[in-house]
């Protein structure tokens, strides 16, 4: 592929949220670059829109390199909870300016100033070193996601209780990853968005309370907040073979969610996706099977 094709480079590119950048930007006047490392998951990436795959390993600087090679554009997603986000992105930062990338979108989190929490305080180390480095960037900062129900759907329907491993009362302006992607695919289509930085959080402050209330609703039947003891929590996280750190650092972020929640506003999200932000009611009654 040559200059000039308008080509996007994607990272973390076959994950949650990769996958929903690459469906946001299809059809779109663009050319999508996949960074895989499961080759076989590139004739999926291809179908949902990616023209371009490129298989390594993140942290290999020479496949890194020659991925951002002749791209306009990247789009970093870094894998979730990883101890070394930090120098990636800032490697990344590095490569773009090296290779004259006209711009860096850096996904980000909401609040990455909350120091108890490790990749949030990484995330901020990113945009440290990316604000001062001369790069055109865009950073986007994106709230906790609605589909993180997808996990407990199951357990909704069937114990009519809705339990996360916080504090029923803490409220979270979650977001429709749906919503996100369209935001990121404006973003990296349109102009005007040089040096710019987006906090992207869901309409409305909601408390496991007031979701298992909306879920209620939508079921018709009752549904009940219950936060999940930390102990169960670990104990099926372990069963699930999650690795130690991983677990010590969903620990620390729930005891932040458990205390503080974590709030934001939609704003400027509605402003890039030129609508209102999908609410709860409608990502559950559009998203979820009422018998599974
Ligand atoms: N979940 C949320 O509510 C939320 C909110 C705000 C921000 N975020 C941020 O969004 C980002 C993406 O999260 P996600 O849920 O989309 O993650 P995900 O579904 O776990 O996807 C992670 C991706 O990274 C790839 N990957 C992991 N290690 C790699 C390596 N060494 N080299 C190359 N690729 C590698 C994985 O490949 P495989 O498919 O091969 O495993 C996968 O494609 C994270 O940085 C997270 O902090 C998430």
């Amino acid at each position: 592929m040559a200059d000039g094709d308008n080509l996007i480079l994607v990272t973390g590119a076959s994950g949650r949220t990769g996958r929903a950048v690459i469906a946001a930007l299809k059809g779109l006047d663009v050319n999508v670059r996949a960074f895989i490392r499961r080759e076989e998951v590139g004739k999926e990436l291809i179908e949902i829109g990616a023209s371009n795959i490129v298989v390594g390993d993140l942290f290999d600087d020479q496949a890194l390199e020659s991925a951002i090679l002749n791209c306009d554009q990247v789009i970093h997603i870094c894998p979730p909870m990883n101890s070394n986000e930090a120098t990636l992105a800032m490697k990344i930062t590095d490569l773009c300016l090296k290779h004259n990338i006209q711009r860096l979108v850096l996904y980000s989190v909401l609040h990455p100033l909350l120091s108890e929490v490790r990749h949030h305080s990484l995330k901020l180390r990113a945009e440290e070193y990316l604000v001062n480095s001369g790069q055109n960037y865009t950073i986007l900062q994106p709230g906790r996601y609605m589909q993180h129900h997808q996990l407990i759907w199951r357990e909704i329907i069937e114990t009519g209780k809705h339990c996360m491993p916080f504090s029923v009362n803490s409220k979270f302006n979650i977001v429709d990853l749906a919503d996100l992607a369209e935001a990121v695919s404006n973003v990296l289509v349109g102009e005007g968005h040089d040096f710019a930085t987006y906090q992207l959080a869901g309409p409305e402050a909601l408390s496991q309370v007031d979701m298992a209330r909306i879920i209620s609703e939508v079921l018709g039947r009752p549904v009940f907040a219950e936060a999940k003891p930390a102990d169960e929590y670990i104990r099926i996280a372990k069963k699930n073979g999650m690795p130690s750190e991983r677990i010590e650092q969903l620990c620390a972020m729930n005891e932040h969610y458990d205390k503080h929640g974590l709030r934001g506003n939609s704003n400027i999200l509605e402003w890039l996706i030129k609508r209102p932000a999908t609410n709860f009611h409608t990502y559950i009654s559009s998203n979820f099977n009422k018998n599974i």
